[in-house]
């Protein structure tokens, strides 16, 4: 029998159960984030709580137990939205975790009227190219530095 895996929405309510999901992804794909484990790991309750506050966070779970997570936000710049932070637990990759919460975020978008998502992602991330590019996702063609001498690329979907 497969598993079940739902989504659901965090408030600043869950910060402790975010906290601990968000630094366990930077500590286990730090190639992946622009954020570092070193970073983040003293930011005090109340900057956690903002991040919940100021973005729509989603956490994956299967059978009941923490999955994975994803981010979405309204784009400062444009009407866009933007995908942030999205990891699933090794665990639990390759079992349509990481398609599940990209269709939470989109459906989100989607309902509250926006009409693109962007996000970036890292040159070496081909796990996440792929996995963006199946959902439709492609190139903008802007690329900048995540590190020195390391590239990201914009992705973007029409909603
Ligand atoms: C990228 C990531 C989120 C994928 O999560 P997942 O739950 O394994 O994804 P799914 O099982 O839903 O896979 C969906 C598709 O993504 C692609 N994909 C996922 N993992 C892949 C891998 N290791 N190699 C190549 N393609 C991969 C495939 O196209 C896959 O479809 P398929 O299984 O039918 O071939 C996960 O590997 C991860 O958390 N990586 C580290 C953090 C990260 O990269 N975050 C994204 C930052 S932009």
């Amino acid at each position: 029998m497969s598993s079940a895996i739902n989504t659901r929405r965090l408030t600043p309510e869950d910060w402790q159960l975010y906290r601990r999901v968000r630094l366990a992804a930077l500590k286990e794909a730090p190639y992946a984030f622009g954020s570092t484990y070193e970073g983040a790991v003293d930011a005090p309750e109340r900057s956690w709580r903002e991040r919940l506050a100021d973005r729509t966070c989603f956490i994956a779970e299967v059978d009941g137990v923490v999955a994975g997570t994803i981010s979405i936000t309204a784009s400062t710049y444009s009407r866009a939205a933007d995908i942030t932070a999205m990891w699933v637990d090794p665990r639990f990759r390759r079992q349509g975790v990481g398609n599940t919460l990209l269709a939470t975020a989109l459906g989100w978008a989607r309902a509250v009227g926006h009409e693109q998502v962007l996000l970036w992602v890292t040159d070496v991330n081909v796990a996440a190219q792929r996995l963006y590019a199946q959902g439709g996702f492609v190139r903008t063609g802007a690329s900048q530095e995540v590190r020195p001498g390391e590239l990201e690329h914009e992705m973007s979907l029409r909603l």
